[in-house]
């Protein structure tokens, strides 16, 4: 959601910066602006739309050696040119990009602006305004106006401030939304997600909530809020710029879908010691043992794949498991346990729904577990324990392998934990997700099969349903997410057993109806489900595991462990979404009105 790139001292920084914004596309926006200076030169270009938009706009004789760019999702104003960043102070002098929500920024419009007109809608054109007033005065520096500044904003932020008379500093800030500095030989950068900038740097300094950093082509100052140096290591970043190519495939999603079985195989290879058993942090999984209710908080497709955890966690540990939306829990929390555990599932690491439970979880003093892919995420840095996902960078809005890699995590923490509590008998998380990978595979094999299904089933439908009991239940929610978020089909995952209960009513003639069936306690009731709408003229397509499955079944399912069916059943529903987006001639990877990482409540 939003993205910042900036750097400084170094030659065509616009081109640098657009190459950084294209490789934060995948976190959503709609529209996108950059200015740079070559300290006699300035350009502010702006354009609404995709990036290449941008670049058309940005013409040979632009050379900067500062710059700041930057994408944008849009929160107040519509997207357009005048509300895309960066945003200018109407002394002409400042020029600032902002991610996050500034909550207050009626209020400080009204104590401090009110005999301005802004030329569009935004908080951050009131904030550049401020710091300028603040410059005005006050007269402050830049750095000590935006310092002043920063005492009175409440809200989310990422900000990058350059002033067009001193085109050699960047000065940066945050608040709950990321923002790195990238460390060169010369030169400096700044993004919202290293991946941005890999072709610059592999070198990273992290910054905290509520420093302020001045950032040239040789030095990066940080300082604390009351003015302090701070001291603080830079890191190597473990990722390579190949990571993020999409090499010979279409779509980012596909590829990510494909890799699936390898993220298997990784997670095993990290979290295996060299004896066979479970290598995580025995104080986690002793606080965890000991607890009397493990609650899983997240947000959409995590919080399906905790949902897909849950009896697999309860039956292997024997400690009772609630499954919460992160943006229901934090508002309404229920009565809590006496010994509760939290578990954060998140593959951003960055989704301030989820953050805003753990900031009251620390404050209750609770223990916590953030599972996510992003090392240094936010809702890594802030829960007592982080483990990894590993599953590479997922660059497609639609989740897919975080989706299978939280469950194989969870699978993996559950041995440790039955383990400790002598309630595991005969789940080896190990060797079952290594026949999980196996029928992966076998799975992302069926393309051809799934792109012929959706071709005549659902290339033309304007909803759908998934439908399954029990785990299958919680995998058919999963599929119709996947389906609805990039496929604009209007599709809901049912309980079979419910959708007699009222919901039947929708069905019509040529309805396409998808039963996931891969438990033999429930699988003849929702055979019956099926039958049930199909003789009110559904289309029904049966996704069975290969133990139960009938000869005119459509997709078979390789047969794995019981607790761990969904990973195989969500595989052939990911590729369906995938067919009937693709089909349909949509940017599969990044759809409408989506973020990657959802960084607002
Ligand atoms: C759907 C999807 C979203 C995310 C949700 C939570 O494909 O990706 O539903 O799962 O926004 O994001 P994280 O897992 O980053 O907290």
């Amino acid at each position: 959601m939003c993205g910042i790139v900036g750097i400084v001292g170094k030659e065509h920084s616009e081109q640098i910066i657009i190459n950084g914004l294209q490789r934060l596309e995948y976190r959503g926006y709609d529209s996108a602006g950059l200015f740079v200076s070559d300290g006699k030169q300035e350009h502010l270009i702006k354009s609404q739309g995709r990036i290449k938009n941008l670049q058309e706009k940005v013409s040979d004789d632009v050379n900067g050696t500062i710059g700041i760019g930057h994408t944008r999702w849009a929160t107040h104003g519509k997207p357009s040119e005048e509300n895309a960043h960066p945003h200018t102070s109407q002394n002409g002098k400042l020029l600032l990009v902002h991610n996050g929500v500034i909550e207050n920024f009626d209020e400080l419009s009204q104590d401090y602006l009110a005999d301005e007109t802004f030329y569009g809608q935004t908080d951050t054109e009131i904030v550049v305004n401020l710091i300028a007033s603040f410059m005005e005065n006050d007269s402050l520096s830049t750095k000590a106006a935006f310092q002043k500044a920063l005492t009175v904003i409440h809200g989310s932020y990422a900000f990058a401030l350059v002033n067009q008379e001193d085109p050699e500093t960047i000065y940066v800030a945050k608040n709950k939304s990321p923002l790195l500095i990238g460390l060169g030989d010369g030169f400096n950068v700044i993004a919202s997600d290293a991946l941005a900038v890999l072709d610059q740097t592999h070198e990273f300094v992290e910054i905290a909530d509520n420093e302020l950093v001045t950032v040239t082509a040789d030095n990066v100052i940080i300082e604390n809020q009351a003015g302090q140096t701070v001291q603080r290591d830079s890191y190597k970043a473990q990722l390579d710029a190949s990571d993020i190519e999409k090499g010979t495939y279409p779509f980012y999603m596909l590829k990510e879908i494909d890799e699936q079985p390898t993220v298997m195989r990784k997670l095993t290879q990290e979290y295996r010691d060299d004896h066979g058993k479970v290598n995580i942090d025995l104080n986690l999984v002793n606080e965890m043992a000991d607890s009397d209710r493990i609650y899983i908080v997240a947000c959409g497709t995590s919080y399906n794949a905790g949902w897909a955890a849950k009896s697999l966690i309860e039956t292997v540990t024997q400690i009772p498991v609630e499954v919460q939306l992160s943006s229901e829990f934090g508002y309404n929390m229920p009565l809590l346990s006496k010994k509760p555990f939290f578990i954060f599932l998140t593959q951003s690491g960055e989704t301030a729904d989820s953050r805003q439970v753990l900031v009251q979880i620390n404050q209750l003093g609770f223990p916590s577990l953030t599972i996510t892919n992003v090392a240094g995420s936010t809702l890594s840095r802030e829960a007592k324990y982080t483990l990894l996902l590993h599953a590479g960078p997922e660059i497609a809005v639609a989740s897919t392998k975080a989706y299978t890699a939280q469950i194989a995590m969870l699978a993996i923490l559950t041995q440790a934990i039955g383990e400790r509590n002598k309630t595991n008998t005969s789940f080896d998380a190990f060797y079952e997700l290594s026949i999980a990978a196996a029928g992966m595979e076998a799975m992302v094999d069926e393309k051809e099969r799934l792109s012929s299904l959706v071709e005549q089933y659902l290339s033309t439908t304007r909803n759908a349903f998934y439908i399954g009991r029990g785990n299958d239940y919680h995998v058919a929610s999963e599929a119709a997410l996947k389906l609805k978020e990039i496929s604009y089909v209007q599709a809901e995952g049912f309980a079979a057993g419910e959708l007699k209960h009222g919901t039947i009513a929708l069905i019509e003639e040529g309805t396409p109806v998808l039963g996931i069936i891969t438990d033999a306690k429930t699988g003849p009731h929702t055979r019956g489900n099926l039958k049930e709408v199909e003789s009110r003229g559904a289309n029904t397509i049966v996704i069975a595991s290969e133990d139960l499955a009938r000869e005119d079944d459509q997709v078979i399912l390789p047969k794995v462990h019981p607790l761990l069916t969904s990973l195989v059943a969500v595989v052939p529903t990911q590729l369906i979404a995938y067919y009937v987006s693709m089909q349909r001639g949509y940017d599969v990877d990044k759809p409408r009105n989506l973020a990657k990482s959802v960084t607002v409540e």
